[in-house]
């Protein structure tokens, strides 16, 4: 069987303008979310990747009527059916999880299949448990392939998440949406992504204040209707694009982003001594090498993104000294780095943290093993000598639209190939 692999020559310099899509991770939160209307929704803006079209494929599943056209989606959930989704489109991306949520508060019930996504370590969903139980919930979790979650009533309750998790945060707060009375979720995510969610949901009807703070109070609202709805700028492509142009740009212009949700990464990469000017909606950045080292660790929002932390990576190749990443949210992000290696990079991952010396990357066979791994070796193979050539990359594209396309008319030497497996 034939598969994509994306070539790249290493060592052009990059000049232009890039678009910034929507936000995967606020798409994949609201198109589930549209489960929840009474009437018929139109989200613009949703970037043009594989999870975008695999849950409005999920949605066709449950009889509601779509109609993606480019970045503008048509939803009409009237005839909605409740049925089962244990299927492997379910098990295909992490975000299938949001069903749960959205179907709970929609009918106080369903049954669907595990949630899958890239392979960053455990990733439990007991926070998510946590809070559906809290609001009255009972979860069967007998069958090894799928769960059943029911409720008679739905009734709004406190919850204290023990872990600050987007996923747990959004999904609580599409079944609280539903519920009766007042909810509060306290240590809640702060996400810009989170933010996105609750003012879709309140485009809708419902009553959900202080997204974006560590306390959201949700109070439940009986019917939900329709609205028309924009996602907000993907700060994790513009991140990678930054990075991108922080290796090789001559001067890139990163256009249509919130400057403010790409701070914790702007302040990082001015640590190392690349020059960002930045505008109301877009940010201007110069490579100006050699870099000073840095260190770096993962927190939550408003702290530096795990999502940016493979994508930032190889830029630290490129300076004096030794630096050291440190991954807090999710342990064994690091598959990057065996890949690196075979680049000549001098990189080694220990316990949570990696350390990354000063290097010459050059051309080699590599694998994508998860989404942001893919960019962190687009990163990298846009400077090394020789041709780097890129396996996997599906993963690429359930996260970036039209990548190579872009990369290409920033003037680099990038294309695909499809080649026996
Ligand atoms: N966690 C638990 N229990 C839970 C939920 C989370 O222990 O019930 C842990 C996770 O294992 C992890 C931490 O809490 O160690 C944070 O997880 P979170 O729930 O915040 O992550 P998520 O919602 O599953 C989203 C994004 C990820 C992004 C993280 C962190 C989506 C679909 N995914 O995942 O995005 O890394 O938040 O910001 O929104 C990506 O885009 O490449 C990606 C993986």
């Amino acid at each position: 069987m034939a598969q994509e692999v994306i070539k790249i020559r290493g060592g052009q310099t990059l000049k232009g303008r890039v678009d910034i899509n929507g936000a995967k991770n606020s798409a994949v939160a609201i198109i589930p979310a549209t489960i929840m209307a009474e009437a018929p929704v139109t989200l613009e803006g949703l970037p043009k990747i594989s999870d975008v079209e695999t849950l409005v494929s999920l949605l066709e599943d449950l009889n509601i009527k779509t109609e993606l056209n480019g970045t503008t989606l048509s939803v009409d959930p009237t005839q909605i059916q409740n049925a089962p989704l244990p299927n492997n489109k379910v098990e295909s991306l992490r975000a299938s999880y949001y069903m749960m949520g959205a179907l709970l508060g929609r009918f106080k019930k369903c049954v669907i299949g595990l949630p899958g996504g890239c392979p960053l370590g455990p990733r439990p969903i007991d926070q998510h448990i946590k809070g559906f139980k809290a609001l009255g919930a009972t979860i069967d979790e007998s069958s090894l392939t799928s769960m059943k979650i029911e409720a008679d009533r739905l009734v709004g309750a406190n919850i204290y998440l023990d872990i600050v998790s987007v996923g747990a945060t959004i999904n609580i707060m599409l079944a609280a949406t539903r519920a009766e009375g007042q909810t509060i979720i306290e240590n809640a995510a702060k996400e810009p992504e989170v933010v996105d969610v609750a003012n879709f949901l309140n485009s809708l009807g419902a009553k959900i204040s202080g997204a974006g703070t560590s306390t959201i109070k949700i109070l439940g609202v009986p019917h939900l209707h329709g609205s028309r709805h924009s996602i907000i700028p993907d700060r994790i492509e513009a991140g990678t694009y930054m990075c991108i142009a922080a290796a090789c740009g001559e001067e890139v212009m990163i256009d249509n982003i919130i400057p403010k949700h790409m701070e914790p990464l702007t302040v990082k990469l001015k640590e190392l001594g690349v020059k960002i000017e930045t505008g109301d909606d877009y940010v201007i950045v110069k490579s100006s090498q050699p870099y000073q080292s840095v260190d770096i660790k993962t927190l939550v929002y408003p702290g530096f993104a795990t999502d940016l932390q493979q994508p930032i990576t190889p830029l630290l190749f490129l300076a004096n000294g030794p630096s050291f990443v440190t991954e807090t949210i999710y342990l064994e992000r690091f598959k990057h780095v065996k890949e690196l290696q075979k680049m000549n990079g001098l990189i080694t991952a220990d316990r949570g943290t990696a350390t990354i010396k000063p290097s010459q990357l050059t051309g080699a066979e590599v694998y994508a093993s998860d989404l942001r791994a893919g960019a962190c070796l687009i990163v990298a193979g846009l400077f090394a000598n020789d041709v780097t050539t890129i396996y996997n990359v599906t993963h690429i594209y359930r996260g970036y639209t039209d990548i190579v396309k872009t990369l290409k008319n920033l003037g680099a030497d990038i294309w695909t190939e499809q080649i026996e497996a």
